[in-house]
């Protein structure tokens, strides 16, 4: 079952707007039951997901914030709805910065409490596009309550959901 706002078709999105030959890497860094790794793979990527808590054998287990792999490894990483509930977004942002090659694409998808895209950009990401999805967001979120099914509990304060499509500057350090 996806967990983040839109499901399927809001993945499909996201890979709209990057353009990855067959085989690329990519990893779903918080991938949970790895529905996305699943579509990733039907797609001809090669596709890894890990999660803390994995829930299905399409996901390993790992930590998103010290993933242990090694440096510009990957072509592309997405994350839907999980560098926030990791508790440490810039941490999330440096490390899929580490692991992404130069030019390698971030697809991501979550919760923000400042700028977006100041927040991309100070952690070494060109931001190619950016949508405030808040209201999807917020509908998803309702639906969840009333199916008392919410994947994370509610974040305090003034919060926005965003799509944000960056690279990896050439230069990008952080
Ligand atoms: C709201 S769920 C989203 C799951 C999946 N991305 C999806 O959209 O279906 C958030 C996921 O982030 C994972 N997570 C939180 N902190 C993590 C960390 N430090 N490392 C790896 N996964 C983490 C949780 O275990 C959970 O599966």
């Amino acid at each position: 079952m996806n967990r983040h706002p839109g499901g399927e078709a809001h993945t499909e999105a996201m890979l709209e707007h990057v353009v990855l030959p067959e085989g690329a890497g990519i990893l779903d860094m918080g991938a949970g039951a790895g529905e996305t790794v699943r579509l990733l793979r039907r797609k001809g990527l090669n596709a890894r997901g890990i999660d803390l808590l994995p829930r299905s054998s399409l996901v390993e287990r790992g930590d998103l914030l010290h993933t242990g792999f090694p440096e510009k490894c990957f072509d592309a990483v997405i994350s839907q709805c999980a560098f926030f509930v990791s508790g440490n977004v810039f941490g999330a942002l440096r490390e899929a910065h580490r692991i992404l090659k130069t030019g390698g694409f971030l697809l991501l998808s979550d919760v923000f409490t400042e700028d977006p895209v100041f927040r991309l950009q100070s952690a070494g990401f060109a931001v190619l596009y950016s949508e405030n999805l808040t209201g999807l967001w917020r509908e998803y979120y309702l639906e969840a309550l009333w199916k008392e099914d919410a994947a994370c509990s509610f974040p305090r304060g003034k919060v926005t959901y965003w799509m944000l499509i960056g690279r990896r500057n050439e230069n990008g350090s952080v």
